[in-house]
């Protein structure tokens, strides 16, 4: 009896791996001209952001900005290179200071310096822009940034996030079409900044739903795409935009 049971063991054992490896061989056959971070190649993929830690609205002290977790997120999932655009004279820390100087800076439409440069931006081909929302439109280094980089940036994919308090991100978007009119229309992504710290599963089904995939196991077959057609796929998708959101602020 014993040898029985060893034996009817084995033989399940036996099936099991073999379906097993069938599956994975049938997905990865399945998946082989999919988009994934192999196959776009991580090394494409540029996050840039702009992101104030210190004293924020809803959040307290950070040290850590809103825009910059949600930056680690896109980073995690692709594979990405991150630059963070940092003003050549640094912001305060405190709230307050940061509602008279960004006022001050829109209203007189100045360009605040970035620090760094970004040497290899020709390496990239998919670029990720966040930033936060300040007074119902991206922070004007937003603009020296796009200012900087337009000649390089033109002929890239450039998609946009960024993280808000009641305003959404469409602003973003706006201004993009506004540097690059000839680029087709989508829509930024975002998140509340108080939020921002829960979302990684929103961040994560909104790079699933790109396109992207974090590796190829992790495609979900519903979104996968053969890999000729990516640009022409994540420009002309369609994402949902928080802009009709209601506000409860006063910044
Ligand atoms: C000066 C200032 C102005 C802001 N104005 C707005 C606004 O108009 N609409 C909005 O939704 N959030 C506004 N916020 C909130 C920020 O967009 C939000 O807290 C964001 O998550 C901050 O991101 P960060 O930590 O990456 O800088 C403002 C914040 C600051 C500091």
């Amino acid at each position: 009896m014993k040898k029985v049971i060893a034996i009817t063991v084995c033989l399940l054992l036996k099936f099991t791996l073999i379906s097993c490896a069938a599956v994975d061989n049938t997905s990865h056959d399945k998946n082989r001209n999919t988009i994934t971070v192999d196959s776009i190649s991580k090394e494409k993929i540029l996050i840039v952001y702009f992101s104030h830690a210190g004293e924020n609205y809803a959040v307290g002290h950070i040290s850590v900005g809103n825009t910059a977790v949600m930056a680690g997120f896109i980073r995690d999932f692709t594979g990405g290179s991150i630059f963070e655009i940092v003003p050549k004279v640094p912001y305060p820390d405190s709230y307050e200071e940061m509602k008279t100087i960004s006022t001050n800076e829109s209203k007189n439409n100045i360009r605040p310096q970035i620090k760094d440069t970004i040497s290899d931006l020709d390496k990239y081909s998919i670029v990720f822009v966040g930033s936060p929302i300040w007074y119902d439109g991206p922070p004007m280094i937003m603009r020296t940034f796009y200012e900087t980089y337009k000649e390089k940036l033109k002929n890239k994919i450039i998609i946009p996030f960024g993280t808000h308090e009641g305003s959404g991100v469409s602003s973003c978007t706006d201004l993009i079409k506004e540097y690059f009119p000839d680029i087709k229309s989508y829509d930024a992504f975002g998140v509340r900044g108080r939020d921002v710290r829960k979302s990684r599963d929103s961040v994560d089904t909104w790079l699933r739903g790109l396109g992207f995939a974090k590796n190829k196991s992790d495609v979900n077959e519903k979104i996968s795409i053969p890999v000729h057609s990516c640009n022409d796929f994540i420009l002309q998708r369609n994402f949902k935009c928080t802009k009709n959101e209601k506000r409860n602020t006063d910044y």
